[in-house]
C-alpha cells in the first residue's frame, strides 16, 4: 500500500526501533504512562491485538500481566524481532488499514503508532475503523498520536535548534503548525503530526465511542529532556512523571505533550 515501503525502508535501514524507549528522558515518560494508562484501560485479563506493535515492548508487558497478545506490524524485522525476544510473541506482518482478523474478536486493540505514519486522513479514519471492526463491541481501543508541537519543542529543549540558522527550521516549524507533515531532513521519517481537535474528529468519524485524549508525558517533558545531563536529572524526571499523571486528561495542556494516546470503546 501507499506509502508502505518509505516506513519499511525507515525502521529496516535507519532506524533501530528496539529500545526505543529506555533511550531518553521523554521516551522513558512515554513508556511508564502508556502503560500505566493501558493498565487502566485493559483491566485484569483479556485478548490483546497489537497493531503496529513493533518489536513488542508493550506486547511482552502485557503478556506479563495475563493478557493474550497477537501483534501486527508492516515492518518484517519487527515481527521477527518480537517473535525471537522473550517471550515470543504471536506477531504477523500486516497493515493497520487491512488487518488480516475477523470482526469483534479482540477484548481490545491498540494502535500505538500507525496514526502518524499515515500521511492521510481517509487513511487514519480507515485503520482505526479496522481497529473498531475487530474488537468486539463495547471491547476497549486505545490509539497513539504525535502531537503537532512535539518535534520543535523538543529539538529545542535538546540544544538541537540554533536559531540563527539562517531562518529554515523556523520556516518548517511555520508551515509545521498548518499542515502538520514533518520534514523529514530535520529529524524521524515522513510523518502526521495531530492537534487534539483532529484526532478526536478521525475517532469520531470512524466511530469511536466514550472518547478520551490523554497527553501521554506531560508538559513538562521538555524541562526534563533539557535536565537530563546536570544534576538535577532525576528530581525534574520524577516531577515531570508527577505532572504527567495530574495532567493527564487537562484538556488546557495535553496538546504539549509529545504524545496523545486517544481510548474508547469499539
Ligand atoms: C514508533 S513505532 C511504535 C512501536 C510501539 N507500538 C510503541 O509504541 O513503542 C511505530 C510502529 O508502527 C508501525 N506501523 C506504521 N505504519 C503501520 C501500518 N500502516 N500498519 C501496521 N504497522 C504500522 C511501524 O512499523 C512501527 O513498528
Amino acid at each position: 500500500m501507499e506509502r508502505s515501503g518509505e516506513i519499511v525502508g525507515f525502521y529496516t535501514e535507519r532506524y533501530d526501533e528496539a529500545g526505543r524507549l529506555e533511550r531518553r528522558p521523554q521516551s522513558r515518560l512515554e513508556r511508564i504512562r502508556t502503560l500505566e494508562l493501558l493498565r487502566e484501560l485493559l483491566g485484569e485479563k483479556g485478548s490483546v491485538l497489537d497493531v503496529g506493535g513493533g518489536p513488542g515492548a508493550y506486547a511482552r508487558e502485557l503478556i506479563a500481566d495475563g493478557h493474550r497478545v497477537r501483534l501486527i506490524d508492516l515492518v518484517p524485522a519487527h515481527v521477527a524481532q518480537a517473535r525471537a525476544g522473550e517471550p515470543p510473541i504471536d506477531a504477523v506482518v500486516g497493515d493497520a488499514r487491512k488487518l488480516p482478523e475477523p470482526d469483534g474478536t479482540w477484548d481490545a486493540t491498540l494502535l500505538l503508532g500507525p496514526l502518524y505514519h499515515l500521511h492521510d486522513r481517509d487513511d487514519r479514519v480507515r485503520a482505526l475503523r479496522e481497529a473498531i471492526r475487530v474488537t468486539r463491541p463495547g471491547g476497549r481501543i486505545a490509539a497513539a498520536a504525535i502531537s503537532r508541537f512535539a518535534g520543535p519543542v523538543d529539538l529545542t529543549a535538546t540544544g538541537r535548534w540554533d536559531p540563527n540558522d539562517g531562518g529554515r527550521m523556523r520556516e518548517h516549524f511555520r508551515e509545521l503548525i498548518d499542515d502538520g507533515r514533518n520534514d523529514a531532513s530535520i529529524g524521524f521519517t515522513e510523518a502526521y503530526f495531530h492537534r487534539v481537535g483532529e484526532l478526536i474528529g478521525e475517532c469520531r468519524e470512524a466511530g469511536l465511542r466514550e472518547i478520551v485524549v490523554h497527553g501521554v508525558e506531560g508538559p513538562a517533558w521538555a524541562a526534563a529532556e533539557a535536565a537530563a545531563k546536570g544534576p538535577d536529572a532525576d528530581r525534574v524526571f520524577a516531577a515531570a512523571l508527577e505532572l504527567a499523571r495530574l495532567y493527564s486528561s487537562e484538556p488546557d495542556v495535553i496538546a504539549a505533550s509529545s504524545h496523545l494516546l486517544v481510548t474508547g470503546a469499539a
